[in-house]
């Protein structure tokens, strides 16, 4: 048995949490080691990884507008073109609205990519836009689900067999979810940026370290935000003085019409290849 490779973005780390709870549980399971790696940083994307035959891939993102994220989306799939064949499990975690197509077009990325994928899970997580979405997830039962998964895609890892698993949504894609307002109009933030409160801001530069699409600079000890905006809020969440915020009127009016009309909980899904 080869290593359990995980790999993630995860840019306000809801992600990272529950690939970090299904690699260590299945690395128990199986008897392997687990090997950890981001790509949620710009220089972190610079190279592909590169597998054994016998690694166990696990890929991990947050679900964006109902897909993959958009800035990622080439970078993963050169990464899960491969010429080793391996064993693969696809993670997507979403704020409880919706999964949508991202899981089916992470496995559809696996398997173009000629890996066979034995498992695959939406997970429900705190929602990067908003503090009461999916606040708390995953709980205790979420993640005892989340064993349950990692027993039967650890017998399916050791009985061998040729794998096919079916995922409901189009594994390509065309388009990506339209966020609404609370009018139900369609909300135009696709250019909205934080901004800074100077009189908040110490000037610590942890926000310029955090942002995956390195958007963020340096002007006289303050943050700039003059690059492209994924609206991942990692900077926002990261700071220590609360300095940061998005105020654009068209993001904000969606974040309050997902907070009312996604309040109730939705349930994780798992998929185990037959
Ligand atoms: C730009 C953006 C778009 C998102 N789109 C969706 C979505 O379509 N459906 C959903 O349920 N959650 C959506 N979310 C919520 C994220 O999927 C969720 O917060 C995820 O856990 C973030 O991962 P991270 O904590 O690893 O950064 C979105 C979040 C962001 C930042
Ligand atoms: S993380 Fe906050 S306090 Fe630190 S430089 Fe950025 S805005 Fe200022
Ligand atoms: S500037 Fe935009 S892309 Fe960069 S960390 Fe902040 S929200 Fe994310």
């Amino acid at each position: 048995m080869g290593k359990i490779k995980i790999y993630y973005f995860s840019p306000t780390e809801g992600t990272l949490h529950v690939a970090q709870h299904l690699g260590e549980r299945l690395g128990q399971l199986i008897d392997a080691p687990t090997e950890y790696h981001s790509y949620t940083l710009p220089q972190e994307r610079e190279e592909l990884p590169t597998f054994e035959t016998d690694d166990i891939v696990l890929w991990a993102t947050p679900v964006y507008a109902g897909r993959i994220p958009n800035k990622t989306l080439d970078y993963v799939r050169q990464a899960l073109h491969t010429q080793t064949h391996n064993k693969s499990l696809a993670l997507v975690t979403f704020g409880n609205r919706a999964y949508d197509n991202a899981l089916a077009e992470l496995v559809g990325l696996m398997q173009d990519g000629g890996m066979q994928t034995v498992g695959a899970v939406a997970m429900v997580t705190r929602h990067a836009f908003s503090d009461t979405l999916g606040a708390g997830r995953p709980n205790h039962e979420d993640l005892a689900a989340l064993d349950r998964f990692a027993v039967q895609v650890a017998k399916k890892i050791r009985s061998g067999n040729p794998t096919v698993i079916h995922i409901p949504g189009e594994a390509h894609p065309d388009k990506y979810y339209t966020p609404l307002k609370t009018n139900n109009a369609p909300a135009g933030f696709l250019k909205a940026k934080p901004s800074c409160d100077s009189t908040r801001c110490t000037r610590c530069g942890r926000c310029l370290e955090v942002c995956p699409m390195g958007s963020i600079t340096n002007t006289d000890g303050m943050p700039a935000f003059d690059g492209i905006c994924i609206k991942c809020q990692a900077c926002r969440r990261s700071c220590p003085t609360g300095a940061i915020a998005f105020t654009d009127e068209e993001y904000l009016s969606h974040v309050a019409m997902i907070e009312r009309t996604f309040a109730m909980p939705k349930q994780p899904e798992f998929y185990v290849a037959e």
